[in-house]
């Protein structure tokens, strides 16, 4: 059931319009950015903002509630660059942990995580383990249906078939043209800031902030976002919804 933007948007129900959703549907959105280093032509907020529109594109689509983006994200590592604003490891645990049991107490039953950025996955798979354990020792309703799921939008199938097609090896892993596209579709200021670049460092391991910049001085990881278009932006915005979107109507329909 297709909805508007404004409806499918947390921030903008009341109280008993929740109550009554609650009634129709247990599923609820939390887009998961972070805020960091984007190479020298990328938005800070990248992780942020595509999270948040394909959440918002997937909530339109299926009719279920986004939460307020969760902006700051696990970046560690890309702290040896200005602007980027990281929580710990634990701390991003303990956030994502809280807003699972604030939902799941008002008998949300399906969290479905949609990130956009690597350095959280490993932190919110350990919040889902542990919010399982606190749902269950808190006695709360939901806890034997709870489920929460991590739907990266930049890891799903038809994206990356997408990205390989349109930039070959010139994707990259950091401040990759597919992210970046996505941005210039969202926020067409950011086109002013694009222009050629010398080839990046390859990828390699990730390890504390100085090191990270050591390996990568402008912050990119084998990436070419000079490749990047708002053309293709749009078209990674429709097939990452797409498919996220019908990750969410199996998610929703599985049994517990
Ligand atoms: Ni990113």
């Amino acid at each position: 059931m297709p909805k508007t933007t404004e409806e499918i948007r947390l921030q903008l129900r009341s109280w008993p319009e929740v109550e009554d959703y609650l009634q129709r549907c247990k599923g609820v959105i939390i887009p998961l950015g972070s805020t960091e280093q984007h190479g020298p032509t990328g938005a800070i907020g990248t992780d942020a903002l595509t999270a948040e529109a394909v959440a918002l594109e997937v909530g339109r689509r299926s009719g279920v509630l986004v939460t307020p983006a969760q902006a700051f994200g696990m970046a560690e590592h890309h702290l040896g660059f200005a602007g980027t604003v990281s929580l710990q490891p634990a701390t991003l645990l303990a956030v994502l942990h809280d807003m699972v049991l604030s939902l799941a107490g008002h008998g949300f039953e399906r969290i479905f995580v949609i990130n956009g950025h690597g350095g959280n996955i490993a932190t919110a798979r350990a919040a889902f383990a542990q919010a399982y354990g606190t749902a269950t020792t808190r006695g709360l309703a939901v806890a034997p249906r709870l489920r929460c799921r991590l739907a990266n939008w930049f890891l799903a199938g038809p994206v990356m078939a997408e990205a390989r097609q349109l930039y070959g090896e010139r994707e990259g892993h950091h401040a990759t043209p597919s992210e970046i596209a996505l941005t210039l579709h969202l926020e067409p200021s950011l086109q002013a800031k694009q222009r050629p670049l010398p080839e990046a460092a390859p990828a390699g391991p990730i390890h504390g902030p100085d090191d990270f910049r050591r390996r990568h001085p402008d912050g990119r990881m084998g990436s070419d976002p000079y490749l990047a278009s708002a053309e293709h932006g749009s078209r990674f915005l429709d097939l990452a919804a797409t498919a996220l979107s019908q990750d969410l109507t199996s998610f929703l329909a599985e049994e517990p």
